[in-house]
């Protein structure tokens, strides 16, 4: 039998000198395989004496377990050094800095659609929606405006293409078809706004195409004109955030209110600049009205039991207005630079509860490439030129908009 002693170094060198998986595994094969070297010299026992067998039998057995349970420890060691490498070079620093992203902002007219939901759901309001394509009965018939009336030359309508029952959809050309589709969809009482787009066949700096609305209407049993002034009144004071708001009622007519006013809010034009809440100069905000009663017949109300007020305005022009917001086709245009400059922080959440906030100092000012602040406090406005202007309770400043003109 040859010498065990040098062969069992000889393999315990070779396994502990292998660095892969695979080596090892030859390894094991060559020695203590069934063909291994180790496995052929179990087999000379058979012909040894019993003398013999005793010495050699326990040493080959161990020379065996020895070899086996090298193995098994380099394999080990080799797995743990594998692992340690993967978790080296897959390691990901989280020290580093992210990769820059582009942070998008809130356009203004969904910030002034947000201010105003806001303003008149603290009163009691609660918004409701209609579609944008709408059916000639919403938009005109059920609002008093029979085909021959001449009120639908004034709305320029977009039609649609003729159905197979020859009924011609359209963008609807204000938001009171949703006072129809309110009145229809359950018993009074209503009291709600839509806020929403509308179309008209219009074009320049105080017209688009498409334009937003939004609509209030409250119907009960004892409404007056009394309720119609004060939420007006309310609405001006919270949204120019004016204690001392001026408010004219002009007559005026709309099919679908009797009486009919438009609402001009007190302001002056000085330098080319309009000031809201100063002078004696007035800017038609909005139309508005009592429900016609020939109205809630088409609904199936009795005007006997039943009345109410509705009105309407142009967000973006209140917009404009509020923001100092030249020229309306912008609003449309898509132009990020616009947006960047004209635009609101993602967290800049209109609140009541800013409300009210006198700003004496100008802490965060708001700058065309600033970050804006996350949340504008109410009394600063964003100028034309990009910065904060820390304007008093009394006035605002907004740039001229043709006086009466654009939509209501
Ligand atoms: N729908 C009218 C318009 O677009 C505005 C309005 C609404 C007037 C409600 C009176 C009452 O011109």
């Amino acid at each position: 039998m040859e010498d065990l002693q040098k062969l069992e170094t000889e393999i315990i060198s070779d396994i502990t000198a292998q660095d892969k998986l695979s080596g090892l595994e030859d390894i094991r094969i060559s020695e203590v395989g069934k063909k291994g070297r180790v496995s052929l010299l179990m087999r000379e026992l058979g012909k040894m004496t019993p003398e013999e067998k005793k010495i050699f039998g326990p040493k080959l057995n161990g020379l065996k377990n020895k070899i086996n349970d090298a193995i098994t420890n380099h394999k080990a060691t080799l797995e743990a050094r594998e692992l340690n490498r993967r978790l080296q070079s897959e390691r990901i620093d989280i020290t580093l800095p992210s990769a820059p992203e582009n942070q998008g902002s809130i356009h203004p007219i969904s910030q002034v659609m947000d201010e105003v939901a806001e303003i008149f759901t603290e009163i009691g309001f609660s918004i409701a929606e209609g579609p944008e394509i709408e059916e000639d009965f919403y938009n005109f018939t059920a609002l008093n405006i029979p085909p021959e009336h001449p009120a639908r030359q004034m709305h320029d309508t977009f039609y649609l293409p003729e159905d197979a029952d020859g009924n011609r959809k359209l963008l609807r050309t204000h938001t009171s078809p949703v006072q129809i589709r309110t009145m229809m969809s359950g018993p009074p009482p209503y009291r709600i706004i839509a806020p929403g787009r509308t179309y008209r066949c219009d074009s320049d700096a105080t017209h688009t195409p498409m334009f937003h609305q939004v609509e209030a209407l409250v119907i009960d049993r004892d409404i007056h004109m009394g309720h119609l002034k004060w939420c007006i009144e309310e609405f001006c004071r919270k949204f120019f955030e004016l204690d001392n708001v001026k408010i004219r009622f002009r007559p005026s007519y709309f099919p679908f209110t009797e009486p009919s006013a438009e609402v001009d809010i007190g302001c002056a034009f000085r330098d080319g600049e309009i000031l809201i809440g100063e002078g004696d100069d007035w800017l038609e905000i909005m139309g508005c009205g009592m429900v016609n009663p020939r109205v809630l017949e088409n609904v199936n109300l009795d005007p006997g039991e039943y009345q109410g007020f509705a009105f309407g305005m142009g967000l973006d022009r209140i917009a404009m207005l509020k923001w100092g917001i030249p020229d309306l086709r912008e609003f449309f245009a898509a132009d990020l630079r616009w947006l960047k400059h004209y635009g609101f922080a993602a967290l800049d959440i209109p609140s009541l509860s800013t409300q009210n906030h006198k700003t004496g100092s100008s802490g965060s000012e708001r700058k065309a490439n600033d970050n804006p602040p996350a949340r504008q406090k109410r009394g600063e406005r964003a100028t034309r030129a990009g910065g904060t202007q820390v304007v008093s309770e009394e006035r605002t400043i907004v740039p001229p908009i043709n006086k009466n003109e654009g939509h209501k």
